[in-house]
């Protein structure tokens, strides 16, 4: 699908990624202020950002693939990852998982249609002995229930 963004939002990106483009490092920073303003680097945004920086698509792609912090998708208002890794798995963490699609209306590793949320399954969060964790917004919720997590969503 053919992501839509303000022509204004897109000026004002562009009249930043100029001024990036005159810097040695400037790539990175722009493509980490097109994450911020975007919620993601999707393909049309990395023209935009090749445009200026006279850099290959591949080259932008290829950057945004290897770094964990950049989605070539644009996310969610709301950003929920819910561990399945082993631990958080015998802990019904896949019960969760079906929660919050539920609730979010969005299937895992994917954002609703209304951008307002994004689920991402994660893979071991680092805090076994507190699973099953689930990350709302970048803070990590453990020993998460179902009524947990529901009662969570319902305060976004
Ligand atoms: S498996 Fe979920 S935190 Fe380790």
């Amino acid at each position: 699908m053919k992501n839509k963004f303000l022509p204004e939002q897109l000026a004002e990106f562009e009249k930043s990624i100029a001024e990036n483009a005159k810097d040695q490092a400037g790539l990175l920073k722009s493509i980490h202020l097109a994450q911020k303003v975007f919620g993601g680097v999707p393909v049309e945004i990395q023209r935009v950002i090749g445009k200026h920086h006279d850099a290959s698509i591949s080259k932008i792609s290829g950057i945004v693939t290897f770094y964990d912090y950049f989605t070539s998708d644009i996310q969610g208002k709301n950003i929920i990852e819910v561990c399945v890794g082993t631990t958080c798995y015998v802990q019904e963490a896949n019960d969760i998982l079906k929660k919050v699609c539920e609730i979010t209306k969005c299937e895992p590793n994917s954002t609703s249609r209304n951008k307002e949320f994004s689920v991402v399954i994660g893979r071991c969060l680092g805090k076994c002995e507190l699973a099953p964790n689930v990350i709302i917004n970048h803070k990590t919720h453990n020993k998460v229930t179902i009524d947990k997590v529901t009662e969570l969503l319902k305060g976004i």
